[in-house]
């Protein structure tokens, strides 16, 4: 049965099982096929997607409903796996050891060829890591053999979940399966600590006191910005925008530019064209954007040229990063 098939078939309630090992293998076969998995970790539950299949990471913001394309975090088994995905400096390998496993996240430049969805860091050329330290969270990444990305497991703008039966009740019917671990023992989310820069910078508190990341890791910023806006320049060139100017609305194509289309019966004349949907789905275009603008970013181009996107569903999403990668460079 196709993931879709499974979401669309079952209840949420009927959905929660008791984590084991039958429920965790056949967790990680709906996510191999590319579903949607909700299981504990020591902080809240996730809402977990191979990071590996740029669809299924799609379906999760679909699932929630997000009306922006947030970076989501990567769920890895151990140090190792997490270090084939980003960079890992001196700073990166002593916070991992302190706090792997456990409620601490990475934000560090993500490596070239790691196979993890460009949707995973919505465009930034860095990625959030964690190891969790949930038995079940291990199970499962044991058992799916994929990395997981897993923002927390509730509607957009509703509080994250710390039971399974919380996860029900926020996204009835638009997750595959629940895993029940029974409730969180940290209930805040994991405290995310971005690397990238020349300082480390405190994203967001959460489970893992500042106090201790200081102790093991020496003084720590506050990100004070309501978004996490890059404040020096240096954040700044992590914030992806194509290097080429975005024509926005096209619904013709002219041969210096390159075609990001959309549906059945795009212009022709574009000298390359890529399209994020011929069948006009707006989940397979949220799992093509990134990757596609990341192709079509060559200075053989004048431009790019988008076509219209419609607004329902994910293309809420799909407009707000085109229209904000369209802004002129700052
Ligand atoms: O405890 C947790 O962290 C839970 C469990 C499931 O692991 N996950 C979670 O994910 O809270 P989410 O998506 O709800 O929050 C992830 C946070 C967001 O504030 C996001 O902006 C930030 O991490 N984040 C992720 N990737 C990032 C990146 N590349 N750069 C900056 N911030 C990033
Ligand atoms: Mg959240």
């Amino acid at each position: 049965m196709r993931a879709e098939d499974m979401r669309r078939d079952g209840g949420a309630v009927a959905n929660i099982v008791p984590a084991g090992e039958a429920s965790i293998a056949r967790a990680a076969e709906t996510l191999r096929a590319g579903g949607l998995v909700a299981f504990p970790t020591e902080t809240v539950y996730g809402l977990g997607a191979d990071a590996t299949d740029d669809r299924a990471v799609a379906a999760i913001f679909e699932a929630k409903g997000r009306p922006r394309f947030n970076p989501l975090i990567v769920h890895l088994p151990n140090f190792q796996q997490a270090a084939d995905c980003v960079e890992i400096d001196e700073l990166a390998r002593t916070a991992a050891e302190r706090f792997w496993p456990g409620p601490l996240t990475l934000v560090l430049p993500r490596r070239a060829e790691t196979g993890i969805s460009y949707l995973c860091s919505a465009g930034l050329d860095s990625l959030a890591v964690r190891v969790p330290g949930h038995p079940v969270a291990q199970a499962l990444l044991a058992a799916t053999g994929r990395p997981l990305a897993a923002p927390s497991a509730n509607a957009s703008g509703s509080v994250s979940p710390t039971t399974a039966a919380h996860v029900a009740d926020s996204l009835d019917g638009r997750v595959d399966l629940i895993l029940d671990g029974g409730p969180c023992t940290v209930g805040v989310e994991s405290s995310v600590l971005d690397l990238t820069g020349d300082r480390p910078v405190l994203l967001r508190p959460g489970g893992i006191p500042k106090e201790a990341l200081e102790a093991a890791l020496g003084t720590i910023e506050e990100d004070s910005s309501e978004d996490h806006a890059p404040r020096s320049p240096g954040r700044l060139a992590n914030h992806y925008a194509p290097g080429r100017p975005l024509r926005l609305a096209a619904r013709d194509a002219n041969p210096d530019e390159a075609l990001l289309a959309f549906g059945p019966s795009p212009p022709t004349g574009a000298r390359t064209t890529l399209n994020l949907s011929e069948r006009g789905d707006l989940v397979e275009a949220a799992a093509n954007l990134f990757a596609m603008l990341h192709a079509l970013d060559d200075p053989h181009h004048a431009a790019i040229a988008v076509m219209p996107i419609p607004r329902r569903g994910l293309g809420a999403a799909i407009n707000d990063r085109l229209r904000r990668a369209a802004a002129p460079h700052e």
